[in-house]
Protein backbone atom coordinates (compact mmCIF):
# COMPACT_ATOMS: atom_id res chain seq x y z
CA UNK A 1 0.00 0.00 0.00
CA UNK A 2 1.43 3.44 -1.02
CA UNK A 3 1.86 5.72 2.03
CA UNK A 4 2.00 9.42 2.58
CA UNK A 5 3.93 9.49 5.81
CA UNK A 6 4.58 12.66 8.26
CA UNK A 7 7.59 12.54 10.41
CA UNK A 8 6.34 12.62 14.34
CA UNK A 9 7.87 16.13 14.69
CA UNK A 10 7.30 17.91 11.76
CA UNK A 11 4.34 18.97 9.87
CA UNK A 12 2.62 18.31 6.40
CA UNK A 13 5.17 20.12 4.67
CA UNK A 14 7.88 17.76 5.01
CA UNK A 15 5.79 14.65 4.23
CA UNK A 16 7.37 12.15 1.73
CA UNK A 17 5.40 11.94 -0.94
CA UNK A 18 4.73 8.94 -3.07
CA UNK A 19 1.42 8.30 -5.07
CA UNK A 20 -0.51 8.48 -1.35
CA UNK A 21 -3.68 6.87 -0.59
CA UNK A 22 -3.41 6.24 3.09
CA UNK A 23 -1.80 9.09 5.58
CA UNK A 24 -0.06 8.15 8.51
CA UNK A 25 0.52 11.56 11.18
CA UNK A 26 0.79 12.19 14.11
CA UNK A 27 -2.04 12.64 16.63
CA UNK A 28 -3.70 16.47 17.18
CA UNK A 29 -6.42 17.06 19.77
CA UNK A 30 -8.73 17.34 17.19
CA UNK A 31 -8.40 13.84 16.06
CA UNK A 32 -9.79 13.15 19.44
CA UNK A 33 -13.39 12.45 18.74
CA UNK A 34 -12.88 9.98 15.43
CA UNK A 35 -10.16 8.03 17.52
CA UNK A 36 -12.98 7.26 20.49
CA UNK A 37 -15.40 6.46 17.94
CA UNK A 38 -12.97 3.60 16.57
CA UNK A 39 -12.24 2.74 19.71
CA UNK A 40 -16.03 2.18 20.67
CA UNK A 41 -16.06 0.20 17.38
CA UNK A 42 -13.14 -1.92 17.72
CA UNK A 43 -12.69 -2.95 21.58
CA UNK A 44 -15.50 -4.09 24.00
CA UNK A 45 -16.95 -1.63 26.52
CA UNK A 46 -14.40 -3.61 29.29
CA UNK A 47 -11.58 -3.39 27.04
CA UNK A 48 -11.66 0.41 25.96
CA UNK A 49 -10.17 3.31 26.67
CA UNK A 50 -12.21 6.11 28.39
CA UNK A 51 -12.26 9.70 26.16
CA UNK A 52 -10.49 10.88 29.27
CA UNK A 53 -7.70 8.15 28.63
CA UNK A 54 -7.29 8.81 25.30
CA UNK A 55 -6.93 12.16 25.45
CA UNK A 56 -4.40 11.95 27.98
CA UNK A 57 -2.28 10.14 26.02
CA UNK A 58 -2.58 12.08 23.46
CA UNK A 59 -1.42 14.98 25.75
CA UNK A 60 1.46 13.53 26.91
CA UNK A 61 4.63 13.98 24.65
CA UNK A 62 6.23 10.79 25.59
CA UNK A 63 3.63 8.50 23.75
CA UNK A 64 3.63 8.26 20.00
CA UNK A 65 0.67 8.56 18.78
CA UNK A 66 -0.21 7.62 15.28
CA UNK A 67 -3.51 8.37 13.15
CA UNK A 68 -4.14 6.79 9.44
CA UNK A 69 -6.36 8.42 7.68
CA UNK A 70 -7.47 7.59 3.80
CA UNK A 71 -6.35 11.28 2.34
CA UNK A 72 -6.10 15.08 3.88
CA UNK A 73 -9.49 15.91 5.59
CA UNK A 74 -10.76 12.20 5.19
CA UNK A 75 -11.99 10.84 8.66
CA UNK A 76 -9.32 8.67 10.72
CA UNK A 77 -9.58 4.55 10.34
CA UNK A 78 -7.06 3.83 11.81
CA UNK A 79 -4.65 4.45 15.59
CA UNK A 80 -1.55 3.21 17.08
CA UNK A 81 0.02 3.97 20.49
CA UNK A 82 3.49 3.59 21.63
CA UNK A 83 5.83 4.48 24.54
CA UNK A 84 9.35 3.91 25.04
CA UNK A 85 10.45 2.18 28.35
CA UNK A 86 14.10 1.45 29.67
CA UNK A 87 14.36 -2.18 31.29
CA UNK A 88 17.26 -4.59 32.11
CA UNK A 89 17.30 -5.06 27.85
CA UNK A 90 17.83 -1.54 27.38
CA UNK A 91 15.23 0.70 25.46
CA UNK A 92 12.10 -1.15 24.76
CA UNK A 93 9.60 0.43 22.62
CA UNK A 94 6.17 -1.17 23.83
CA UNK A 95 3.23 -0.75 21.80
CA UNK A 96 0.50 0.13 23.74
CA UNK A 97 -2.58 -0.14 21.15
CA UNK A 98 -4.16 -0.50 17.48
CA UNK A 99 -7.09 0.02 16.35
CA UNK A 100 -8.48 0.00 12.11
CA UNK A 101 -11.85 1.01 11.85
CA UNK A 102 -14.30 -2.46 11.10
CA UNK A 103 -14.92 -1.12 7.47
CA UNK A 104 -11.73 -0.97 6.49
CA UNK A 105 -9.56 -4.01 7.87
CA UNK A 106 -7.59 -6.59 6.04
CA UNK A 107 -6.46 -3.88 4.12
CA UNK A 108 -2.79 -3.71 4.92
CA UNK A 109 -3.88 -0.37 7.59
CA UNK A 110 -2.88 -1.94 11.04
CA UNK A 111 0.54 -3.23 9.50
CA UNK A 112 1.37 0.07 8.22
CA UNK A 113 0.64 2.01 11.59
CA UNK A 114 2.57 -0.56 13.18
CA UNK A 115 5.24 -0.26 11.07
CA UNK A 116 5.67 3.54 11.22
CA UNK A 117 4.83 3.14 14.83
CA UNK A 118 8.06 0.69 15.03
CA UNK A 119 10.34 2.77 12.81
CA UNK A 120 9.58 6.11 14.68
CA UNK A 121 10.76 4.22 18.48
CA UNK A 122 13.70 2.57 16.77
CA UNK A 123 14.66 6.42 15.51
CA UNK A 124 13.95 7.51 19.29
CA UNK A 125 16.58 4.73 20.77
CA UNK A 126 14.51 1.52 21.05
CA UNK A 127 16.48 -1.84 20.59
CA UNK A 128 13.64 -3.78 21.10
CA UNK A 129 10.01 -4.21 20.78
CA UNK A 130 7.24 -5.60 23.52
CA UNK A 131 3.47 -5.89 23.56
CA UNK A 132 0.65 -7.75 25.38
CA UNK A 133 -1.90 -9.20 23.00
CA UNK A 134 -5.32 -11.10 24.43
CA UNK A 135 -4.38 -14.74 23.51
CA UNK A 136 -7.81 -14.82 22.28
CA UNK A 137 -7.40 -11.90 19.58
CA UNK A 138 -6.11 -14.40 16.33
CA UNK A 139 -6.15 -11.09 14.15
CA UNK A 140 -3.81 -9.07 16.24
CA UNK A 141 -1.68 -12.16 17.32
CA UNK A 142 -1.34 -13.11 13.26
CA UNK A 143 -0.58 -9.21 12.28
CA UNK A 144 2.42 -9.06 14.79
CA UNK A 145 3.47 -12.51 13.78
CA UNK A 146 3.49 -11.14 10.25
CA UNK A 147 5.67 -8.29 11.50
CA UNK A 148 8.32 -10.08 13.00
CA UNK A 149 7.13 -10.40 16.68
CA UNK A 150 7.41 -13.83 18.80
CA UNK A 151 5.79 -15.15 21.91
CA UNK A 152 7.21 -14.90 25.03
CA UNK A 153 5.13 -16.15 27.72
CA UNK A 154 1.47 -15.66 28.72
CA UNK A 155 0.31 -13.51 31.56
CA UNK A 156 -2.42 -15.32 33.12
CA UNK A 157 -5.47 -13.56 34.19
CA UNK A 158 -4.39 -10.40 32.98
CA UNK A 159 -7.04 -8.46 32.01
CA UNK A 160 -8.64 -9.62 34.95
CA UNK A 161 -11.94 -10.58 33.63
CA UNK A 162 -9.94 -14.19 33.51
CA UNK A 163 -8.48 -13.51 29.51
CA UNK A 164 -5.00 -14.21 29.75
CA UNK A 165 -2.34 -12.19 27.60
CA UNK A 166 0.77 -13.38 25.39
CA UNK A 167 3.65 -11.40 25.70
CA UNK A 168 4.98 -10.52 21.87
CA UNK A 169 8.49 -9.65 21.49
CA UNK A 170 10.71 -8.23 18.54
CA UNK A 171 14.15 -7.20 18.24
CA UNK A 172 15.28 -3.80 16.61
CA UNK A 173 16.79 -5.31 13.32
CA UNK A 174 14.16 -7.82 12.53
CA UNK A 175 12.09 -4.53 11.17
C1 LIG B 1 -5.80 -6.16 14.70
C2 LIG B 1 -6.17 -5.08 13.68
C3 LIG B 1 -5.58 -3.75 14.13
C4 LIG B 1 -5.60 -5.46 12.32
O1 LIG B 1 -5.82 -4.37 11.44
P1 LIG B 1 -5.94 -4.56 9.85
O2 LIG B 1 -5.71 -3.25 9.21
O3 LIG B 1 -7.19 -5.26 9.51
O4 LIG B 1 -4.71 -5.55 9.59
P2 LIG B 1 -3.93 -5.71 8.22
O5 LIG B 1 -4.83 -5.57 7.07
O6 LIG B 1 -2.71 -4.85 8.27
O7 LIG B 1 -3.50 -7.25 8.34
C5 LIG B 1 -2.18 -7.66 8.43
C6 LIG B 1 -2.11 -9.14 8.68
O8 LIG B 1 -2.64 -9.46 9.96
C7 LIG B 1 -3.32 -10.72 9.89
N1 LIG B 1 -4.76 -10.52 10.11
C8 LIG B 1 -5.44 -9.36 10.15
N2 LIG B 1 -6.74 -9.58 10.42
C9 LIG B 1 -6.88 -10.92 10.55
C10 LIG B 1 -7.97 -11.77 10.84
N3 LIG B 1 -9.21 -11.28 11.04
N4 LIG B 1 -7.75 -13.10 10.93
C11 LIG B 1 -6.52 -13.61 10.74
N5 LIG B 1 -5.43 -12.85 10.45
C12 LIG B 1 -5.61 -11.53 10.37
C13 LIG B 1 -3.08 -11.26 8.49
O9 LIG B 1 -1.86 -11.99 8.52
C14 LIG B 1 -2.92 -9.96 7.71
O10 LIG B 1 -2.25 -10.13 6.50
P3 LIG B 1 -3.10 -10.61 5.19
O11 LIG B 1 -4.30 -9.71 5.09
O12 LIG B 1 -2.12 -10.40 4.09
O13 LIG B 1 -3.46 -12.04 5.44
C15 LIG B 1 -7.72 -4.98 13.53
O14 LIG B 1 -8.26 -6.27 13.32
C16 LIG B 1 -8.42 -4.33 14.73
O15 LIG B 1 -8.53 -3.11 14.81
N6 LIG B 1 -8.90 -5.16 15.66
C17 LIG B 1 -9.65 -4.63 16.84
C18 LIG B 1 -8.73 -3.92 17.79
C19 LIG B 1 -7.63 -4.84 18.30
O16 LIG B 1 -7.87 -6.01 18.60
N7 LIG B 1 -6.41 -4.30 18.41
C20 LIG B 1 -5.27 -5.04 18.87
C21 LIG B 1 -5.11 -4.89 20.34
S1 LIG B 1 -3.59 -5.67 20.85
Amino acid sequence: MNLLQNDKNEGAESAIKEEATIIIRPYTQKDLPSIYEIEKNCFSESERYTRQHLEMLGDFKRYFFLVAQENEGSSIIGYCIGVLKSSREGTVGHIISVAVHPNNRRLGIGLELINELITQLKNAGATSFRLEVKMTNKAAREMYRKLGFNYVHILRNYYGDGKDAIVMKMMGNNG
